[in-house]
């Protein structure tokens, strides 16, 4: 049976970007989101590859709805990506907790329940399970103590794989990204490098929020590492951060400054850094999926902004 694979949060920046990755290895996916706002699909797919995505509009906290649309799609691989980020879940924890403790769970649910056709899923958890005060760079088996909401809840997902795969042989790969960049990047805390860079397209400043080293993630390789754990994820609860090189604002910055000299001077950022460690420790998630892309900062910087300039 050919491989039908539904992802929750698809109309993300994440989510858009797997499903490319999806659409590139020749899959008609399936994606599974709040609403029907598809502008960051629209901005990444091509009108043919937009027309071989459904889209089923549902709360990934539904787990009757969720069930109907593995079902009747005959959904054979999922990947989960729903999920509020940091501001959100300031602004609401309940609500926060919601969707990114109780949906995991409803998906894992869902899945546990169809184990004959979706041997196991892939997810996305966070570089927010760890803190400022863990070793740089981390490592994959650390994050026990994170500083945000967002990341007690991340840990918890990371939680519900591993119990899920012992009582009930759920099998899964969780991936924690850093800070994701590219087209469609448009909302969080991390946001402002990818905002920064739209807007240097247009030939404006920008004044990013934070500073400090972090590692940066293009997007289009992000979606195509949650494509291949999806694939890969048949047995073991893996939980592994997303390989990357750490990067100073300076040098973000610097590449956006190249991508559009036009810019130069006109970039700013603040001096606080993010409450996560600089660098993390990878090689796990390679191991268990395979080769991964890794673009560098400035072909990823470039490629971006010439993705706004070309298409807004
Ligand atoms: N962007 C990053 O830098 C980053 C870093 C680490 C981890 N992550 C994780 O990766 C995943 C994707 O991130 P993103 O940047 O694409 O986020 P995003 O905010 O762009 O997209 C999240 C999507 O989830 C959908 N969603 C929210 N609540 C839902 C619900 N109840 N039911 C169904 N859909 C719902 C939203 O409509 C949205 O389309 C998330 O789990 C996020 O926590 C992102």
């Amino acid at each position: 049976m050919p491989e039908r694979t539904l992802v929750t949060g698809a109309l993300g920046c994440v989510g858009a970007w797997t499903i490319k990755a999806l659409l590139d290895d020749g899959e008609d996916p399936v994606g599974y989101d709040l609403g029907d706002d598809d502008s960051r699909l629209r901005l990444i797919l091509d009108e043919a590859e937009r027309g071989r995505v459904t889209l089923v509009p549902g709360d990934v906290t539904d787990g009757e709805a969720l069930g109907q649309a593995l079902d009747e799609h005959e959904i054979t691989r999922v990947i989960h990506l729903a999920a509020l980020q940091v501001p959100f879940c300031r602004a609401d924890p309940v609500r926060g907790a919601r969707v990114n403790v109780v949906g995991t769970v409803v998906v894992f649910e869902a899945v546990k329940a169809r184990l004959d056709r979706i041997p196991g899923l892939a997810y996305a958890s966070s570089t927010a399970v760890y803190n400022a005060s863990d070793p740089s760079p981390a490592p994959e088996s650390g994050g026990t103590a994170p500083s945000t909401l967002y990341g007690a809840y991340k840990l918890a997902n990371e939680g519900t794989a591993r119990v899920s795969l012992q009582d009930d042989g759920v099998a899964s790969i969780g991936i924690r990204p850093y800070i994701v960049y590219g087209p469609g990047r448009d909302q969080g805390m991390t946001s402002g490098p990818t905002l920064a860079m739209a807007a240097a397209a247009r030939g404006e400043g920008f004044e990013i929020g934070y500073g400090g080293t972090a590692q940066y993630d293009f997007a289009p390789d992000v979606g195509r590492a949650f494509a291949l754990a999806a694939r890969a994820a048949n047995d073991g609860a893996h939980v592994a951060n997303f390989p990357g090189e750490p990067s100073t604002m300076h040098e973000v910055v610097a590449a956006i400054e190249q991508a559009a000299p036009d810019v130069a001077g006109k970039l700013m950022w603040a001096d606080t850094a993010l409450p996560f460690p600089e660098s993390l420790e990878s090689g796990l998630l390679e191991r268990l999926v395979g080769p991964l892309p890794s673009t560098s900062l400035s072909d990823g910087v470039r490629s971006t902004v010439e993705h706004f300039r070309a298409r807004g």
